[in-house]
């Protein structure tokens, strides 16, 4: 994030996806009720324009099409996480660049965890405003200001009582490209430090693509034609990974990968309609644990 000003936009543009998927795209097994409450009235103007013309929708607007295409890679990207988080059943799970993540005020099956919230220090301010008058299904939340590209992951933790003598679940999802090869090496090395065996590491991340590059000089021009505001603006891509580069650097850390799929494999999964194939084949889920 360049602007230390500035709450994250991409985190809006996440959470207004979840927020028009929310009973659209497969109903059955997606939920996020939660996030239309996390937005504010201008934002989710623009996600029932999207629930209104459906998944397919027509063509209109700049930003009704950038949240018709988040919606559909938020859906299986979810509920991938959704269920690693279950599986783990960790009593502490922290959620790295939490953004608007609403797992703390939606999912039962943290009653008996808590839950710390890692963000840029701005988001996370923005983000404390928006969940003031919510009631979290987490047994607790600890807020924790860092900028990761900046400050240490350990002493923030340490000054609300993380343990890191217990198995933990680490969700680090939407952040990766935000930070360079150097930046993610690092934070995998806090990580390490600060985790218990057979804690979880569930990450998010892009695979290297020269479309997904000239999709991102796209939103730039539409944003500049249409005059409405680009959420990538001030928050750049900065490094992308291949499977095999990042299951190998997290091993260096004491991190077996479990599984990896990319969303598209997880949508087909999930039986829901598929219009954005290369978005979707970009983004990546992957499931890893912390050696003995
Ligand atoms: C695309 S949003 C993803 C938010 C959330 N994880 C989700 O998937 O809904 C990117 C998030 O990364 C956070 N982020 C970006 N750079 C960061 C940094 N240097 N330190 C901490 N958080 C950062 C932003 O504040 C924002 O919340």
């Amino acid at each position: 994030m360049e602007d230390s000003k500035g709450a994250s936009r991409t985190a809006v543009l996440v959470c207004q996806g979840r927020a028009a998927a929310h009973g659209l795209l497969a109903p059955d097994r997606f939920a996020d009720p939660v996030a239309a409450e996390l937005l504010h009235p201008d934002e989710l103007a623009v996600v029932e324009q999207v629930r209104a013309d459906g998944a397919t929708g027509h063509r209109s607007g700049f930003e009704v099409e950038l949240v018709r295409g988040c919606a559909e890679v938020l859906v299986p990207r979810t509920l991938a996480i959704d269920e690693a988080v279950r599986d783990a059943g960790h009593r502490q799970l922290v959620v790295l660049g939490a953004g608007l993540d609403s797992r703390a005020w939606r999912m039962p099956e943290l009653a008996d965890t808590t839950v710390f919230e890692v963000d840029h220090p701005s988001s996370q301010a923005d983000k404390r405003e928006r969940v003031a008058g919510l009631s979290p299904t987490a047994q607790a939340v600890e807020f924790v200001p860092v900028d990761l590209r900046r400050q240490a992951l350990g002493p923030a933790l340490g000054r609300v009582r993380f343990d890191p003598t217990t198995p933990t679940t680490w969700v680090w999802e939407g952040v990766v490209p935000y930070l360079t090869e150097t930046e993610v090496e690092r934070t995998a090395r806090q990580l390490s430090d600060l985790s218990a065996a057979g804690s979880r590491l569930v990450v998010n991340y892009q695979a290297p693509s020269v479309v997904a590059a000239l999709g991102r000089g796209l939103v730039r021009v539409s944003s500049r034609v249409s005059g409405r505001p680009n959420p990538y603006a001030e928050e750049p891509h900065r490094s992308a990974w291949t499977s095999r580069a990042l299951g190998e650097l997290l091993a260096l850390y004491g991190f077996d990968v479990r599984w990896d799929a990319d969303l598209l494999t997880l949508a087909q999964g999930v039986e829901m309609a598929v219009h954005h194939r290369r978005s979707l084949h970009n983004g990546h889920v992957l499931v890893a644990e912390a050696r003995a």
